[in-house]
C-alpha cells in the first residue's frame, strides 16, 4: 500500500512529461492497465479541436447577462474589499495623530468607512452567488438535456460501442464537475484575477519599490502555475476516465444480475470492481498529490517575497523613508495577494477536471448518427387501408457492421406489397441483419433499400415509424403498465383499441388475469411477467402500429406450443394485407408464409413457396423433413 503510494508521484511526473519509466511500481501499473481493460481508454470519442471551448461557450450564451451582471458584481465587491487595508493605513498615519490632538473626526470616519465596505461586500457576495446559482442551474439543465437528447438521436451502432454505463457516467459526474466549475472554481478565478490586479495597483500606488518586488514574484508563481496545470490536466483526465470505468462495471454487473447469479460471477465480478475503484483512488491519490506539491511551493515562493519586503520596508521605516502605516497596509495587501494562490489551485482542479470532462462530453456531442435524418424527407403515396402493405426491394444492398466484415456480400430482393415472406437459415447467416436493415436501424455500406420505390435513407421519420415495425426476441417493455406498453405502438389509441389489438393476438386472457389487468403496472424491464407474455404485449403492440411492413425477428420464440399456435392464428388476421417478414427457427411459423427464403452467409440460396420447396431437393426439404420426423 505504501509502496504504491510513494511510487505513485513518479508515475504522474512521468505522465505528465510525456515520458515513458520503466521504474514505476509495478502493483499500481497492473492495477491501471489490468482494470482499464482496455475497454475505455481507446475508445473514448475524440472531441474536435476547440469543441470544448465552443461547447463551454454556447452553454454561457444563453445566460451571458446574467454572467455580465455576475462579473460586474464581483468587481463591485472587489472594491469593497481592497478598501479594508486602504483605510487601516490612514487610520495609523492620520487618525492616530489627529487623535492625539483630540480631533476624533478622521477615525470615527475610518470606522464608519470600514463598517460600510464591509457590509457592501457581504451584500454583493450574497447578490453574486444569487446570481451565479441561477445561471449553473440552467447550464446544467441545459448540458444534461442535450447530452440525452443527442444519445437518443444516435443510431444503434452507436450505442453497440458506447456503453450506457458511459452515457450515465457523462451525464452525472461530469456534469457534476462543470458545476463545481462553474459554482465554485470560476468566482474563485474571477476573484483571484480581481484581487491580483487591483492589489498589485494599490502596492504600486503605495510603494513603487514594495510593489514592484510582490509583481516580480508573480514570475515565479506563474511558472510553478503552468506546471501544476499541464500535471493536473493528465491526472485528470486518467480520473474522470477512471470514473467512468466504475459506474460502467456497475451498470453492466447490475444489468445481467441474472447472467452473474446463473454463472456464480459474483467473487469474479467483485475483484473486477474492487480493481477499478483502486484505480479510480491511485488517480484520486494522483491529483491530491499534485495539489500539495503545489501548495507547499507557492507558498514558498510566498512567504520569501514577504519576508524580503518586510526586512526591506522595515530598514526603510528605521531610516525614515517609508511611513509605518504604508507598511503595514502594505503587509496586509501581501497577505491578501497570496492567500488566494491556494485558492487558484482548486480553481485549476476543478477547471482541469470540468476541462476533462467536458472535452468527453463534446466527444459525445460531436458524434453524428450514421442513420441520419433526410435533409428533404418524402412522404409515400397514400395506400388504402384494405391493403397496407407496400413493396420492399433491397437494391445492390451490401452491409457491413462497423466491427466485422462484410454480412451481406450483394443483396437483391424484391417483395411484393402484402406477400408474408418467411426466412429460414442458420444461426450467423444475416437473417436479423436484412430485418434490420429494413427497419432502418443501419444504412447499406452501398446500394438502397427501398419502400414502394422510396429510398429508406429519403424517407420521413413519421413516415418510415408508420412503414415499418419490427417485434424481436427481446420484447422490451418500458416502466408503465401494460396498457401504456401496447399503446407505444400508437399513441392516441384508446382503450378499446388497445383491448382490440390484445384480442387479436391472444393476449387479452393474459392480462385480465394480471392483478390489475390493463392497469398493472410491468415495473422494471417487464420483471413481473414471463418471456413469453411479453412477446404477447410486443405483438400487441406491433399490431397496433398497424405498419405497412411487419417484421417479426423470432418474435413467437419464447412462446409455448399452444401460445404460438395462438398467434399464427391471430397472424391470418394480423398480417392481412400487410406485407410481412417473419424469421423463424421453428418451422411451424412458416406455414403462413406465401414464400420462403432459405439464407445462408448473407445470401438467399432457396426462394420459392412453401409448397415447392419442401418437394423439392434442397435445404429446406431437408430441414423440413427432420422437423417433421422430430414431431412424430
Ligand atoms: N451488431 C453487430 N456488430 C457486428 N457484427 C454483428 C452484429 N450483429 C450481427 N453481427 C454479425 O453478423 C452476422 C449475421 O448476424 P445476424 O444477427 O444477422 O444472424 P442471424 O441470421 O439473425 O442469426 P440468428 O439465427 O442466430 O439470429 C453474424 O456473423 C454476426 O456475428
Ligand atoms: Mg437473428
Amino acid at each position: 500500500m505504501t509502496t504504491i503510494d510513494q511510487e505513485k508521484p513518479a508515475r504522474a511526473a512521468d505522465d505528465a512529461e510525456g515520458t515513458e519509466s520503466s521504474e514505476s511500481a509495478e502493483s499500481s501499473e497492473e492495477i491501471r492497465t489490468k482494470a482499464a481493460d482496455d475497454l475505455f481508454d481507446k475508445d473514448d470519442l475524440p472531441s474536435p479541436p476547440g469543441a470544448t471551448g465552443r461547447l463551454l461557450r454556447s452553454l454561457l450564451h444563453a445566460g451571458r447577462g446574467r454572467v455580465a451582471l455576475g462579473v460586474v458584481l464581483l468587481l463591485l465587491q472587489q472594491v469593497a474589499v481592497q478598501a479594508g487595508p486602504l483605510l487601516v493605513a490612514y487610520a495609523i498615519d492620520r487618525g492616530v495623530p489627529a487623535f492625539r490632538e483630540e480631533n476624533y473626526g478622521p477615525l470615527i470616519a475610518v470606522a464608519v468607512g470600514y463598517l460600510i465596505c464591509s457590509a457592501a461586500a457581504g451584500g454583493l457576495q450574497y447578490a453574486f452567488l444569487m446570481v451565479s446559482a441561477r445561471l449553473n442551474q440552467d447550464v446544467l439543465l441545459d448540458l444534461r438535456g442535450r447530452i440525452f437528447r443527442h444519445a437518443q438521436a444516435l443510431s444503434v451502432d452507436f450505442h453497440e460501442r458506447y456503453t450506457s454505463g458511459r452515457l450515465i457516467s457523462r451525464s452525472t459526474t461530469d456534469v457534476e464537475s462543470l458545476r463545481e466549475l462553474l459554482s465554485e472554481g470560476l468566482q474563485e478565478l474571477i476573484g483571484v484575477v480581481l484581487s491580483f490586479v487591483s492589489i498589485s495597483a494599490m502596492l504600486l500606488w503605495l510603494d513603487l519599490g514594495l510593489g514592484g518586488v510582490a509583481v516580480a514574484s508573480f514570475v515565479p508563481l506563474y511558472l510553478l502555475i503552468r506546471m501544476y496545470r499541464r500535471r493536473v490536466g493528465v491526472v485528470f483526465g486518467a480520473r474522470s476516465t477512471a470514473v467512468a470505468a466504475v459506474i460502467v462495471k456497475f451498470a453492466e454487473t447490475l444489468n445481467g444480475i441474472r447472467p452473474v447469479r446463473a454463472f456464480r460471477r459474483e467473487k469474479a465480478n467483485d475483484e473486477a470492481f474492487a480493481a477499478l475503484n483502486r484505480r479510480h483512488e491511485l488517480t484520486n491519490g494522483d491529483s491530491l498529490l499534485e495539489m500539495a506539491r503545489y501548495v507547499v511551493c507557492s507558498r514558498l515562493v510566498a512567504n520569501t517575497a514577504v519576508a524580503g519586503i518586510v526586512l526591506w520596508g522595515a530598514y526603510r521605516v528605521a531610516s525614515d523613508t517609508l511611513a509605518l502605516g504604508v507598511l503595514a497596509a502594505a503587509v496586509l495587501y501581501l497577505r491578501r495577494l497570496y492567500d488566494p494562490i491556494d485558492r487558484l489551485g482548486m480553481f485549476l482542479n476543478s477547471y482541469q477536471s470540468a476541462a476533462a470532462s467536458l472535452e468527453k462530453v463534446a466527444g459525445l456531442l460531436a458524434q453524428t448518427p450514421t442513420v441520419p435524418e433526410p435533409a428533404s424527407p418524402q412522404a409515400l403515396p397514400a395506400n388504402d387501408s384494405e391493403h397496407p402493405g407496400r413493396k420492399v426491394e433491397f437494391d445492390g444492398v451490401r452491409f457491413a457492421y462497423r466491427t466485422g466484415g462484410e454480412v451481406l456480400p450483394r443483396f437483391d430482393l424484391s417483395l411484393a406489397a402484402g406477400e408474408t415472406v418467411a426466412v429460414v437459415g442458420s444461426t450467423g447467416a444475416g437473417k436479423s441483419t436484412l430485418a434490420k436493415l429494413l427497419a432502418r436501424f443501419y444504412d447499406p455500406t452501398e446500394g438502397r433499400v427501398l419502400l414502394d420505390g422510396t429510398d429508406l435513407r429519403s424517407l420521413a421519420v413519421p413516415e418510415l415509424r408508420r412503414g415499418v415495425v419490427m417485434v424481436t426476441q427481446e420484447a422490451f417493455l418500458f416502466s408503465g403498465t401494460v396498457a401504456e406498453n401496447i399503446a407505444i405502438g400508437r399513441p392516441e389509441a384508446t382503450r378499446e383499441d388497445i383491448e382490440r389489438a390484445a384480442k387479436a393476438i391472444g393476449a387479452h386472457d393474459f392480462i385480465t388475469s394480471l392483478p390489475d389487468g390493463y392497469d398493472t403496472d410491468v415495473r422494471k424491464r417487464g420483471g413481473r411477467i414471463s418471456a413469453g407474455q411479453r412477446q404477447l404485449v410486443a405483438f400487441a403492440r406491433a399490431l397496433l402500429a398497424d405498419p405497412a411492413v411487419l417484421i417479426l425477428d423470432e418474435a413467437t420464440s419464447s412462446l409455448d406450443i399452444p401460445g404460438e399456435r395462438a398467434v399464427q392464428h391471430a397472424m391470418h388476421t394480423v398480417l392481412k394485407g400487410r406485407t410481412a417478414v417473419v424469421i423463424a427457427h421453428r418451422l411451424s411459423t412458416v406455414e403462413v408464409a406465401d414464400r420462403v427464403l432459405v439464407m445462408e452467409r448473407g445470401r438467399v440460396v432457396e426462394d420459392g413457396t412453401p409448397a415447392e420447396l419442401i418437394g423439392g431437393e434442397g435445404r429446406f426439404a431437408d430441414l423440413h423433413r427432420a422437423w417433421r420426423d422430430s414431431l412424430v
